[in-house]
């Protein structure tokens, strides 16, 4: 998908459809000599939010087919916006049309410029028209037709629209392989295949792409990243990607790790068999950072930003960790595995760890880690954990601003009392319920001294079931926190 900015008039404009609310689409088919075949083609529409109504034009036309977006008047709130963008989005997929051209100027948004309206809009789109077929044969899938979308802008608004536009169009690309990452079976999609599709981002020159193997990690002492790799005959990787954005390459970078348990069984502690399909999306917070990775290289922007992967696979095997062995961590902290299935925090207190290494201004990790932030937010909201009010605050309301939102949870001492172990340092599972709670509580652990922050995204990052697959999420969230962090 190529998205653009156009300040042509719409009257003058050439486009398989227009997107626009009642009162442009009225006026432009005036223009066009259609105002009676306009008047009679929308006559039952009901121009209310959530609404939409294709008009055909026919194809001699120079603007085909007009989409009218319901409900949006001169003056709207964002959430009012938001509903009608998303809907307008779902409407286009089943639009014929290779071209769109969607016009911002006829709606303000109260409290919101130009740009939220240009972002949301983009952002509504990309999140609709995704697909995932790569393992159907080709031809039958509806494929979306869709595939050059311009902005109408005038010129006063022209520059907005278009920065909008670049950052719009960098999310698309780290949303689309993000989702495609996650949605990939566990049969492709391993830990050396996260490598080699990380390995495509260091193609641009300010990018460069490492990796740790088993034995290296094994040198280092990653030894609860070893304790999940073990079992698996697919060997682990630590994946490391340096984004030098900043104009001052010494700039201490943003940080991010991601969750990448390319199948979760389980281990000894083996899962129940209903639903254990889902657990392939185990890696989104892997996928997902590396999206945004993705999407903060593709729109250029100005920052530094390391991205990390702790990608393995949790299998039961002779080889496998058992509960009740203890290891040693990166940190030098020795850990009691009391459940294997609490795998997530193994791999990614040593990814922490390891972070500090790039002594970072933040570092915020992501991981599908608990079915309690299921249990306690839904797919609504991401839970955020923080040590620093400012970092948490800031990735709130980049979530609010980009409608990928978090709801921050308590890291309480009283909730670290739970992880204490018999016979070593911590224990990997906790008592009391709150199992979100004392998972982010884990991690803490592995991450004094440094500006921190979790999503638990176990809820968010894929909504489970057989009809839906990754949404990418938390990506929209952290990418405007980039954003924000680059533009400070
Ligand atoms: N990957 C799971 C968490 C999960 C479950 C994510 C369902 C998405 C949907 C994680 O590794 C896990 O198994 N967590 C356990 C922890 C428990 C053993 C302390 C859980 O949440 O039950
Ligand atoms: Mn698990
Ligand atoms: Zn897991």
């Amino acid at each position: 998908m190529k998205y653009s900015t156009t300040t042509i008039t719409l009257a003058e404009s050439r486009t398989d459809c227009l997107i626009a609310n009642l009162k442009q689409c009225q006026q432009v088919a005036r223009q066009h000599g259609a105002a009676r075949f306009f008047e009679t083609s929308t006559s039952d529409f009901d121009d209310k939010i959530g609404q939409t109504h294709l008009v055909n034009l026919g194809p001699s036309s120079p603007i085909k087919k007009m989409l009218v977006i319901g409900g949006l008047g001169a003056s709207v709130t964002r959430e009012d916006f938001s509903k009608a963008v998303k809907a307008t989005a779902t409407g286009l997929k089943s639009v014929k049309a290779k071209s769109a051209l969607w016009a911002l100027t006829g709606t303000r948004v109260k409290a919101e410029d130009v740009y939220w309206k240009a972002s949301a809009s983009l952002s509504a789109l990309s999140n609709v028209l995704y697909s995932f077929n790569q393992h159907r044969q080709p031809g039958k899938n509806g494929d979306i037709s869709l595939n050059t979308v311009a902005l109408h802008a005038d010129a006063r608004t022209r520059g907005s629209v278009a920065r909008a536009v670049r950052h719009g169009q960098g999310a698309k690309a780290g949303l689309d392989w993000a989702r495609d990452l996650a949605n990939q079976p566990p049969n492709v999609c391993n830990p050396s295949y996260l490598l080699k599709e990380a390995r495509k981002l260091g193609r641009n020159p300010k990018v460069t792409v490492t990796s740790l193997d088993e034995k290296k990690m094994g040198e280092l002492g990653m030894g609860a990243f070893m304790a999940v790799t073990r079992g698996s005959e697919n060997p682990g990787r630590m994946i490391i990607v340096r984004y030098r954005g900043a104009r001052n390459s010494s700039d201490a970078p943003v940080v991010l790790v991601g969750k990448g348990i390319t199948f979760d069984t389980g281990g000894i502690n083996l899962k129940s068999s209903g639903g254990m399909q889902d657990m392939k999306y185990d890696m989104c917070g892997a996928a997902n950072v590396l999206g945004v990775t993705r999407a903060a290289v593709d729109a250029r922007l100005a920052i530094n930003l390391v991205t990390i992967v702790a990608a393995a696979e949790n299998m039961p095997s002779g080889r496998a960790t058992r509960p009740g062995d203890i290891v040693e961590t990166l940190s030098g902290k020795t850990v009691e595995i009391l459940n294997t299935d609490a795998e997530g925090r193994l791999v990614l207190c040593d990814a922490l760890a390891y972070a500090a290494r790039f002594k970072p201004k933040v570092l915020i990790d992501v991981a599908t880690l608990t079915g309690a932030a299921i249990m306690a937010l839904g797919a609504h909201a991401s839970a955020v954990y923080a040590n620093d009010d400012t970092l948490a605050n800031a990735l709130l309301e980049a979530g609010e601003a980009s409608g990928d939102r978090g709801w921050r949870m308590p890291l309480w001492d009283e909730y670290q009392v739970g992880l204490k172990s018999q016979f070593a340092d911590v224990s990997n599972i906790g008592k009391g319920g709150a199992g979100s709670i004392v998972a982010a509580c884990f991690l803490g652990r592995f991450t004094e001294g440094q500006k921190w922050a979790h999503l638990d995204v176990a809820g968010t990052a894929f909504p489970g079931g057989p009809q839906n697959g990754a949404t990418g999420r938390p990506l929209g969230m952290l990418f405007r926190f980039l954003i924000d962090q680059a533009e400070a």
